[in-house]
């Protein structure tokens, strides 16, 4: 089964091979590899924010990383970035399976009311993923990539008005 381990100082090699396609590369990131693109930004807090490192590790291997970035405080927003599955391990439900885990760690995360991603327009296969987990399309940002935001269950978010008895 499919876990987000926290990126350590104990296991963060464990995610270096993880690699994409020379096809696939651009729509991820600038620089391979990843994970060393998702500890920078972890490192010099990209758009002032804390940035989540994550393995997605499968029966005691590394299949796959990816970024969230707190958005909370202004947006009450989880952002994922740099979702990537290593190119030998795509279509096993690996990325379906990183994204539902994610969104429970929204649900469980205080103060949070959706997650959100940009995605480039090309990449079809990820869109029809995204769909999948119920993100719906709401615009195209500065750099024309697609924005999606997957809501919370209303009953998921804790309401600020109510009053416990
Ligand atoms: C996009 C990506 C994360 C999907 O991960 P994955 O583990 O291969 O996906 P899954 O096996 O969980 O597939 C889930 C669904 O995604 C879609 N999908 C995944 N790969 C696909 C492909 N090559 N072609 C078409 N649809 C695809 C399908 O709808 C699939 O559902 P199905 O198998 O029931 O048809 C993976 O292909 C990847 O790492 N791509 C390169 C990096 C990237 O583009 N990241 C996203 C940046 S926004």
């Amino acid at each position: 089964m499919l876990s987000l381990e926290r990126v350590t100082r104990e296991n963060w090699r464990q995610g270096l091979p993880v690699r994409a396609s020379d096809e696939q590369a651009p729509l991820v990131a600038d620089f391979q590899p990843v994970l060393l693109v998702i500890l920078a930004k972890v490192a010099v807090r990209v758009g002032a924010v804390d940035w989540w490192p994550f393995l997605l590790r499968n029966d005691g291997s590394t299949v796959g990383v990816v970024a969230v970035a707190d958005h909370r405080e202004q947006h009450n927003t989880l952002m994922i970035f740099h979702l990537l599955i290593h190119e030998r391990e795509q279509r096993r439900g690996y990325g379906r399976a990183a994204l539902i885990q994610i969104i429970e760690l929204a649900q469980r995360t205080d103060g949070c009311h959706r997650v959100a991603l940009s995605v480039n327009p090309r990449n079809h296969a990820a869109i029809r993923l995204y769909e999948s987990v119920g993100f719906e399309e709401t615009g195209t940002n500065d750099d024309g990539e697609l924005q999606m935001v997957r809501q919370l269950r209303t009953q998921d978010v804790p309401d600020p008005g109510r009053t416990s008895s």
